[in-house]
C-alpha cells in the first residue's frame, strides 16, 4: 500500500487480496481501519471488505466521505439510512456471485443429505478397519421437495440447480414472483408451510430486521424430523440458541451453515462438536473466477464514487 499526498484515502481493513491491491496500485492510499482514527488528512472513501460495522458515528468521523464501495452483495453491516441522510453512495456486487453462492448452497445441502463430512471423517479414522454398511445412511435429494426463503437473484439460482435434482420447489418471499415459478415450475407457499412440507429449507434472505431470527423455536419445530435446514444468508437470520437446542436434540435430520451468528462460533460451541451439523467458514462467494469478478466491480464503485461518477451498482 503506497501513502501519496495527492492520491485519495481510502479506509479498508489491512489485509485485503492481491487481487484488489493489484487493481488499486497507485490509485488511492490506503489507511488501516484499525488506526484510521489518527489519521492526518481526511479520509475520501471506505472500501468494506469483510463485514466491519460501518455506522453514522464512523462515516461521522470523515466529514470528507465521497463514497462506501463494499465488496459483496449483502449490506447489513453498513448502516444505509446513515449514508443515505449524508449523500455518501453506497456500492455492493450483487449478480456477480449469484451463481457461485447458489453452487455452495447446493454443495452444503448435498454434504449434509448424504452426510460428507462425517463420512470423510469416518473414512479417515485410523481405528477403521472395515467400513460399516449399516451406517451413516442420508436422505435422498433426487425428488424430494426444496423450500427456498427468499427467492431473489440468489435463491432463482437455487431453484435452477434443483431442477436439476427432480426437485419439488417451494418458495417464500414477502411477494410471489410469477415469473420465477414459471421458470422453476416453483410455488409460493407461507413460511410454515414452507417449514412443514420440504425435506430441505435453504435460507437466502437479507439479513434486516424483519428477518433477523426469522427461524427460531416455533419455526424449527415445524420442520420434519427428517429435514435439513441449509443457512447460506447470514448468521443472524437464525436463532443459535434455538437451532444448537433443536440439533444436541435431533429434532431435525441436519444442519448445514456456512454462516453463524457470531461468526465464527466460539470454539468450545456445542454446535461444533455436532456430526448432524456441516459447517463451512462464510465461503459462499468464494471462488477464484467469482471474487475477481467482485474486486474488479467493487473497485469499480470505489473509483467512481471517488471521482464523484455515479457508481455501476449502488444500493443507496
Ligand atoms: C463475502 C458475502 O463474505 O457477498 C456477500 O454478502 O457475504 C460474501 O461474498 C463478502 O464478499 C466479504 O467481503
Amino acid at each position: 500500500m503506497h501513502a501519496s499526498a495527492k492520491l485519495p484515502r481510502v479506509v479498508s481493513q489491512s489485509i485485503l487480496n492481491p487481487t484488489i491491491e493489484s487493481l488499486l496500485e497507485g490509485k488511492v492510499e490506503f489507511v488501516n481501519w484499525d488506526t484510521c482514527d489518527m489519521a492526518e488528512s481526511p479520509i475520501d472513501g471506505i472500501y468494506c471488505y469483510g463485514h466491519r460495522k460501518v455506522d453514522a458515528a464512523l462515516m461521522d468521523r470523515f466529514p470528507n466521505l465521497k463514497v462506501i464501495s463494499n465488496h459483496g452483495v449483502g449490506v447489513d453491516h453498513i448502516d444505509l439510512d446513515a449514508a443515505r441522510q449524508r449523500g455518501i453512495p453506497v456500492g455492493n456486487t450483487p449478480g456477480v456471485l449469484d451463481g457461485a453462492v447458489a453452487d455452495l448452497a447446493f454443495s452444503l445441502l448435498l454434504a449434509a443429505a448424504r452426510r460428507l463430512a462425517e463420512g470423510d471423517r469416518y473414512a479417515r479414522r485410523p481405528d477403521v478397519v472395515a467400513f460399516a454398511t449399516g451406517e451413516r445412511h442420508g436422505r435422498d435429494v433426487h425428488g424430494a421437495t426444496l423450500g427456498i426463503v427468499g427467492l431473489g437473484n440468489i435463491g432463482s439460482q437455487i431453484a435452477k440447480r434443483a431442477r436439476g435434482f427432480d426437485m419439488q420447489i417451494l418458495y417464500h418471499n414477502r411477494t410471489p414472483r410469477s415469473v420465477v415459478e414459471k421458470d422453476f415450475i416453483a410455488r409460493w407457499v407461507t413460511l410454515d408451510d414452507l417449514l412443514t412440507e420440504s425435506d430441505f429449507v435453504v435460507l437466502i434472505v437479507p439479513l434486516t430486521d424483519a428477518t433477523r431470527n426469522m427461524i427460531s423455536y416455533r419455526e424449527l419445530a415445524l420442520m420434519k424430523p427428517t429435514a435439513t435446514l441449509v443457512n447460506i444468508a447470514r448468521g443472524g437470520v437464525v436463532d443459535t440458541q434455538a437451532l444448537t437446542e433443536t440439533m444436541l436434540a435431533k429434532k431435525i435430520f441436519a444442519a448445514a451453515l456456512d454462516v453463524t451468528e457470531p461468526e465464527p462460533l466460539p470454539r468450545d460451541h456445542p454446535l461444533l462438536s455436532l456430526n448432524n451439523v456441516t459447517l463451512t467458514p462464510h465461503l459462499g462467494s468464494a471462488t477464484v473466477q467469482t471474487r475477481r469478478k467482485m474486486a474488479e466491480l467493487s473497485v469499480e464503485n470505489l473509483l467512481a464514487g471517488l471521482a464523484g461518477k455515479p457508481l455501476v451498482e449502488r444500493i443507496a
